[in-house]
């Protein structure tokens, strides 16, 4: 396995697909991809402007590769999956995707929707991002031929599948920096929808707000630990083979798997701290595997403690997660979730596992079936939600997603 690759040109920084600021620095002629860190101070010392806006910065919509994959992850997230209605036909999912499409751009720029009721709510966009992802019954549908990985994953012993959490036609990822916007947005692409398809379930998830940490730093789920410290870097070549598919319609593309876990914080209470450790195989502290003494530092699996035992147990999640072959790495962009606790309970929360590769049945279902045989961590995390979507390429201004298979 890869260490994290500092040396890639983004580094720890925002994604190579870089952000735009709209507002001042847009309307002077200014454009030009910059980090954000730059784009902000450079509208702070424009004329005029005093205080640099995190609502203002915009990750741009058209591309090679759909936006909200390789971009840094966003505070908020709405996972919106829809179900196709019986008389959608193929002409039907070409004026849907196309509708989306111009929507999802226009709202990314911070401009309302074309008939938008709010239009005053869509001019923060916050590096607002839509990515779309189709399901089976979508690609079938759009008759066109489906990657084979594109079917509800195997079952797995752990998992405790409930059905308004799983599958769906049309996957609609929609993440910013502000969850007004987010709501905004989804609204208003759920309005583009409704004669064609209608809402299977919605899951919404958080990391820490934008500006609350330095950014490049690791998220951290509710269970407290630093998580996402081992995932290939956007911008490197590692990332690019992971996650982009490179064949057929879906070339420049990839798969998504989304898994609702629900964490048990209660029972999780009751472990110790060096138990804690133990069950991941790194420090709650600082995430450093237990060998070493950096978040980045390489777990060193061979290592024995004064017993001989292995420093990092054979049941730790990171030893079990860990693929032996390359060719079986994905890239982890989940976020957490926190929701109204069932009556006598403190908490129902978890993790909205979100990963992306090019491959599911190569890459994710490898990793998955291993810590379905072992893994500490399942005494407190189950499974409750599963769904597997292919994410199409990016497209450029004029075109839409989704063309390859509808045009
Ligand atoms: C609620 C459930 C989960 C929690 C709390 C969790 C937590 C963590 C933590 C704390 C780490 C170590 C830091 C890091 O590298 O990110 C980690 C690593 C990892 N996890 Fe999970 N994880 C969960 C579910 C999963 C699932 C379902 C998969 C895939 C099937 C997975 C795959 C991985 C991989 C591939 C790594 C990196 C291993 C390495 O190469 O070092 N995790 N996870």
């Amino acid at each position: 396995m890869t260490p994290r690759d500092r040396s890639a040109p983004s580094g720890r920084g925002p994604s190579r697909r870089g952000f735009l600021l709209g507002g001042a620095v847009a309307g002077a002629g200014a454009v030009a991809a910059v980090g954000i860190d730059a784009a902000v101070s450079a509208r702070a010392t424009d004329a005029g402007a005093s205080t640099p806006l995190n609502g203002d910065a915009i990750v741009p919509f058209y591309g090679e590769h759909q936006a909200g994959i390789d971009t840094d992850a966003q505070a908020h997230v709405s996972l919106v999956a829809l179900d196709l209605r019986a008389d959608t036909d193929r002409e039907g999912l070409r004026r849907l995707m196309r509708t989306l499409t111009d929507d999802a751009a226009r709202l990314t720029r911070g401009q309302g929707a074309l008939a938008d009721t709010e239009p005053e709510l869509a001019t923060a966009p916050a590096r607002l991002t839509v990515t779309f992802g189709f399901g089976p019954g979508f690609v079938a549908r759009a008759e066109a031929p489906a990657p084979a990985w594109l079917r509800p994953l195997p079952a797995f012993t752990i998992d405790r599948l409930r059905p308004e959490f799983g599958d769906g036609d049309l996957l609609l990822q929609i993440a910013a920096d502000d969850p007004v916007t987010v709501a905004h947005a989804t609204r208003m692409l759920l309005k583009d929808a409704r004669a064609f398809a209608s809402p299977r379930w919605v899951q919404q998830g958080f990391r820490r707000a934008h500006g609350t940490v330095r950014p490049g730093t690791t998220m951290r789920n509710l269970f407290g630990q630093v998580d996402g410290t081992a995932n290939p870097v956007p911008g490197t070549t590692g990332f690019d083979e992971v996650v982009w598919a490179r064949e057929g319609w879906l070339a420049g593309g990839t798969g998504m798997v989304v898994r609702r876990i629900a964490m048990d914080l209660d029972k999780w209470d009751r472990l110790d701290r060096p138990g804690r450790d133990q069950s991941v195989g790194r420090r709650h502290t600082t995430g450093a595997p237990l060998t070493g003494t950096d978040e980045f530092d390489e777990p060193d699996f061979e290592a024995k403690d004064a017993i001989g035992f292995p420093v990092i147990p054979e049941f730790s999640h990171v030893r079990r997660s860990r693929p032996d072959d390359p060719a079986q790495r994905i890239f982890r962009r989940g976020y957490n979730y926190d929701d109204a606790p069932p009556a006598g309970t403190v908490s129902d929360a978890g993790l909205l596992f979100v990963s992306f590769q090019a491959d599911i049945d190569r890459q994710f279902v490898p990793i998955q079936r291993r810590l379905d045989e072992l893994d500490l961590l399942n005494e407190w995390t189950t499974p409750i939600g599963s769904a597997v979507f292919a994410l199409p390429p990016g497209c450029a201004e004029g075109g839409f997603i989704g063309e390859g298979i509808l045009s």
